[in-house]
């Protein structure tokens, strides 16, 4: 497969788990986090798919298309191995839904980086709420979920926190 089809195959499978996750959580009170902002492609369509929500975005910098920036009282800047721990009262209420979509090209740093944020995000959530992630994710409070048909086994990753 060629990397232009690896890489539209991703997008296809970050777009149709975010979709599912935005109809699971259609019932579940709170707001949604962004874990990733990058270019801001996810946030435009989370914030799309999920009017009404307050989508608050974490990311070491911002760096987005002009359209996609986040308001300033939704962007919490810096290294979110230590922002999403110290979140809860910026956020003010249990998360329903979560997207992570931090990896770089170093599989083990991805690994890493995972790894550490896991429990300061799975303590952000309600229970019932649902994480979308690029990353796989280790949790005793998480249980994997099945992805939506047509995305390939290992290419994003679903869970619904217990
Ligand atoms: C793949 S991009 C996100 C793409 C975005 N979801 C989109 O659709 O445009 C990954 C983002 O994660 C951020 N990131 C990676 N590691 C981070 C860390 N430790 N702390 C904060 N941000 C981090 C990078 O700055 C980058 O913007």
């Amino acid at each position: 497969m060629s990397r232009l089809d690896s890489f539209i195959r991703r997008l296809e499978a970050q777009r149709a788990c975010l979709d599912a996750a935005a109809a699971m959580i259609a019932c579940t009170p709170g707001p949604v986090l962004e874990v990733g902002l990058g270019n801001g492609r996810t946030y435009d369509h989370m914030r799309e798919r999920l009017a009404g929500r307050a989508i608050f975005v974490f990311d070491r910098q911002v760096a987005t298309h002009p359209a996609s920036t986040p308001p300033p009282e939704f962007l919490i800047i810096g290294d979110v191995r230590k922002t999403l721990a110290g979140a809860a009262g910026r956020i003010g209420a249990s998360a329903a839904m979560a997207h992570v979509d931090i990896g770089s090209g170093e599989e083990a740093a991805n690994a890493v980086l995972a790894a550490a944020i896991v429990p300061s995000l799975v303590a952000l959530m309600a229970p019932g709420g649902v994480i979308v992630s690029d990353q796989p994710l280790a949790h005793a409070g998480l249980e994997l979920l099945p992805l939506p048909g047509g995305v390939k086994p290992g290419r994003y990753h679903m869970y619904r926190v217990r």
